[in-house]
């Protein structure tokens, strides 16, 4: 049988990630990670591109290694075309297309958001592949949306966030709260040791399958400046329970969501994607409904869960044996739909 080896590359918001997918089977997964944007708060685009430029060519070169191969075996190079920050995107965007004319290897493009679903895909013990037609919620700092997956390349979006995504919403609490960016992880590891029914947040009501999380991070706003009026040590004094109490309310937010759209299509094979699917929370509220409604749940590994480029690889894997091939004259797009 044939050898086909994938590099996928990632590059789409702070991550520069490099990974190699051997007949869809995983040999690298490499991320750098950029510590510089912890001290702004959040993402400054300008210095993403430059981290990336740097960061590059040692990722690329780390994944061949570590996969223990010679860059001549690479069948093909997959890179994410979007979405994301047009400038992170560029970086990856031309060095695929550098790479592919130099070795003389075709080049395939793949959707980030996509690829985040299709995290599930990738040959790994222990984990089995959902079967389709699936539901899947993908969760990030950049988007939320329950999308219904026909096939690998047939999806629907059938609900998004009409604001803030979840991710946001984790990473904005997390900033009124005093906590490091990104604050998902300090939250989901605080509220495991607070009560998650200490303080109510208010619900929004959306319509439909669509999300709202700007109201949440309003009202967490308002709830801290009010109860620091009267004790400046509030939020010190009560962080765990906050965290509690602010994750409780996201992850009803999603199940909400999740078990609507299961009841409307009938479907319950349920998958999370991205960065929020490594939260604790919601983890468990999935395991759950497996119990509660017959759902069958699939769960990302944790290194598959925020931005890698495994994932992408392993799009690059299912296109290549499609042969769905990107033209030279491809462009990054920032903007670009599922
Ligand atoms: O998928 P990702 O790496 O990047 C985007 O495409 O946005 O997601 C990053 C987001 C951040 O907002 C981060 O706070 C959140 O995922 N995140 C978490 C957890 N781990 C990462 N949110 C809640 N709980 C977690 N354990
Ligand atoms: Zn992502």
């Amino acid at each position: 049988s044939e050898n086909i080896y994938i590099l996928g590359i990632e590059s789409s918001c702070d991550d520069t990630a490099a990974a190699i997918i051997h007949n869809g089977k995983k040999l690298s997964n490499v991320v750098a990670n950029q510590q510089i944007h912890k001290e702004y708060g959040g993402v400054v685009p300008e210095l993403a591109s430059r981290a990336h430029q740097q960061n590059i060519v040692p990722v690329v070169q780390q994944a061949i290694a570590k996969a223990n191969i010679d860059k001549k075996q690479l069948s093909a190079i997959a890179f994410t075309r979007g979405p994301g920050l047009m400038g992170s995107l560029l970086v990856g965007t031309s060095f695929a297309k550098s790479l592919s004319l130099g070795l003389g290897i075709p080049l395939i493009e793949v959707n980030h958001m996509q690829a985040h679903i299709l995290a599930h895909f990738i040959d790994e013990e222990g984990y089995s592949q959902p079967n389709f037609p699936f539901l899947a919620m993908t969760i990030s700092g950049g988007h939320t949306q329950i999308v219904k997956v026909n096939d690998h390349f047939d999806m629907e979006v059938i609900g998004e966030t009409i604001d803030d995504a979840v991710g946001e919403a984790y990473d904005k609490s997390g900033k009124i709260l005093g906590l490091p960016y990104p604050a998902g992880p300090f939250i989901d590891k605080l509220a495991q040791k607070g009560n998650p029914k200490a303080f109510p947040f208010p619900k929004p009501q959306v319509k439909g399958l669509d999300f709202s999380f700007s109201g949440l991070k309003t009202a967490i706003l308002y709830f801290v400046q009010k109860n620091e009026k009267e004790n400046p040590n509030f939020i010190k004094e009560n962080l765990e329970d906050i965290c509690a109490s602010i994750q409780h309310t996201i992850v009803n937010i999603l199940m909400d969501k999740l078990k609507k759209a299961s009841k409307k299509t009938g479907i319950k094979e349920i998958a999370i994607g991205g960065g929020v699917s490594a939260n604790s929370g919601i983890r468990k509220a999935l395991m759950e409904g497996e119990k509660k409604y017959g759902w069958t749940a699939y769960i990302p590994k944790f290194e598959y869960t925020t931005d890698n480029a495994a994932m992408i690889a392993i799009v690059g894997y299912l296109k290549y044996l499609n042969d769905d091939f990107a033209d030279h004259d491809i462009a990054a797009n920032a903007r670009v739909k599922i």
